[in-house]
């Protein structure tokens, strides 16, 4: 039992869906086996199926194919346990109807569970529902705050544009204040994520390099494996701008822009990450969008001898498509630090492995003494590792022993699995917890998600509508379309780096 975590409890809308299973119950599972849960809790999923409190149970704990492989090592009794902390109430036809059923239900509850009047909502809902909840709510007297306090977690996508953004944030704060709303990125949970802040501002070899003096450009590459999957439908209405680069993407790039917070309370840290959002050069010109912006789609491709479809032969694509599935651009940030620096940042899906990763390049020494080695061996880089094999690299220059003085580049790791004895919280828990405890630092504040959207909008827009906008192809398995390295200042190339930190550029195993 944690005693950071007041009695509350969860109400899950959309509870029999796919994420209810996937993530929030092994994310609950795991806070409640390592005993951070409050001694009186209780979920309460709801949606518009019909189902008993046992069928609920079923479904998403013990006959969860999610939850299968932790609970065969689990005792029985202890599962029990967690299981009968769920409660399901059938909303009816609609979402949009009169609360006061649930309400009453969520009353009963209260009472016979002592959970005391904390609640936290969890919209695991189409978006397109968010406003029609939070009103109903509202109108039921289950957002007020005077017997315990209420929260409202939602996930992306916040909005579709900056307009729809703006309009969802109106709609959601008429019902509830802004201090209630927790928007979820799931990349903020990730350990590797918030290390960014720590690399910077709890070390001072870094920090006072991290400015246009002696950094040469910044690099973000996040490259999936996998394609649409069975998420066509929605994948075909969205694309990777809109998909990654608007909010998880943009949210590494907040944190290494940001100038440093008073401290680490969470409104210190989320008003920096708003002045670095608000201070990257929005491009709106057609030739500016077309210099500095390339999106393209994976084709049919053979990999490994197993032929995979082209997006457009997915299934739910439209055959006709002119979404992208690999997003790359360039954009510079527009205060004193950064300065004329270069930012690249990459998003796509079906290359050749999975990996995020952050690479600050550093600039050559301003004199060159040791003329005979290549310029790129001497260039000294830091690469974080959000994901696979997470870590940190350093590569910078050594003499090759003998003769003269040979620069080669070498490298200095460190790797998250040497800190063996942490337990490395998943995303979804860490952010759980995290709401649960009041703690809005690793939530997306609006006017961050506006800031966000002020800056992907004109691309979106050129990409829709502007002249001799180029939609390229790339065979899956590659990273991406050959001219994507046009991209990259004085015949620069993007780092494609391997499955693991060390590995060397273009070096992969593609199974
Ligand atoms: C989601 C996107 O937000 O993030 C998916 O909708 C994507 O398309 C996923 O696959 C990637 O998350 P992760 O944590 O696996 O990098």
């Amino acid at each position: 039992m944690n005693r950071n975590t007041e009695n509350q409890m969860l109400v899950i809308f959309g509870a029999s869906g796919d994420l209810t299973a996937r993530k929030l119950v092994p994310a609950l599972y795991s806070l409640y086996v390592e005993g951070q849960l409050p001694e009186h809790f209780v979920v309460l999923g709801t949606s518009r199926s019909d189902m008993t409190d046992t069928d609920f149970r079923n479904q998403v704990v013990l006959e969860s194919n999610y939850l299968k492989g932790t609970l065969k090592n689990s005792d029985e009794a202890k599962i029990k346990r967690f299981a009968e902390m769920f409660f399901y109430h059938d909303l009816g036809a609609s979402y949009d109807v009169d609360y006061e059923p649930l309400k009453k239900r969520v009353v009963a509850l209260k009472d016979e569970k002592g959970t005391k009047g904390n609640i936290m909502y969890y919209l695991s809902t189409p978006p397109r529902l968010y406003e029609t909840i939070a009103k109903n709510l509202a109108s039921a007297g289950l957002s007020t705050q005077n017997n315990g306090w209420k929260r409202l977690i939602v996930e992306k996508p916040f909005g579709y544009s900056l307009e729809t953004a703006k309009a969802l944030n109106e709609g959601l704060q008429e019902h509830f204040k802004e201090s209630q709303i927790y928007r979820i990125d799931h990349y903020l949970g990730k350990e590797t994520v918030q290390n960014l802040l720590v690399t910077r501002f709890a070390n001072s070899i870094f920090e006072p390099l991290w400015n246009r003096n002696y950094i040469k450009h910044v690099e973000i590459t996040n490259a999936e494996s996998v394609g649409v999957e069975k998420r066509g439908g929605y994948y075909d209405k969205s694309g990777a701008l809109r998909d990654m680069f608007q909010n998880h993407l943009l949210q590494i790039v907040s944190l290494i822009v940001m100038e440093p917070p008073i401290g680490d309370k969470p409104e210190e840290i989320r008003d920096e990450k708003v002045k670095a959002l608000k201070s990257l050069r929005t491009m709106r010109d057609e030739k500016t969008l077309h210099d500095n912006t390339i999106r393209a789609q994976y084709m049919a491709s053979d990999i490994q001898g197993k032929m995979v479809k082209g997006y457009r032969e997915e299934e739910d694509v439209d055959p006709d498509s002119t979404t992208e599935t690999f997003a790359a651009i360039k954009f510079y940030v527009d205060n004193w630090r950064w300065k004329d620096v270069p930012f690249y940042v990459r998003t796509a899906k079906r290359m050749p492995t999975k990996v995020t990763e952050v690479v600050i390049h550093f600039k050559t020494p301003h004199h060159q003494i040791f003329k005979e080695s290549g310029i790129h061996n001497k260039d000294n880089k830091l690469i974080i590792r959000i994901q696979p094999d997470e870590g940190i690299l350093i590569k910078f220059g050594v003499k090759v022993p003998g003769q003269g003085f040979k620069v080669e580049r070498a490298n200095l790791d460190f790797y998250y699995s040497s800190l063996r004895e942490t337990h490395v919280m998943e995303a979804y828990e860490r952010l759980l917890l995290d709401a649960m405890q009041g703690d809005a630092t690793l939530y997306a504040r609006a006017d961050e998600v506006e800031a966000a959207w002020e800056f992907v909008d004109p691309i979106l827009d050129y990409w829709q509508n502007g002249k001799d906008v180029r939609m390229y192809g790339y065979p899956s398995g590659t990273w991406g379309p050959r001219n994507s390295d046009d991209l990259i200042e004085g015949n620069g190339y993007w780092r494609n780096p391997g499955a693991h930190l060390t590995d060397d550029e273009n070096y992969c195993v593609l199974c």
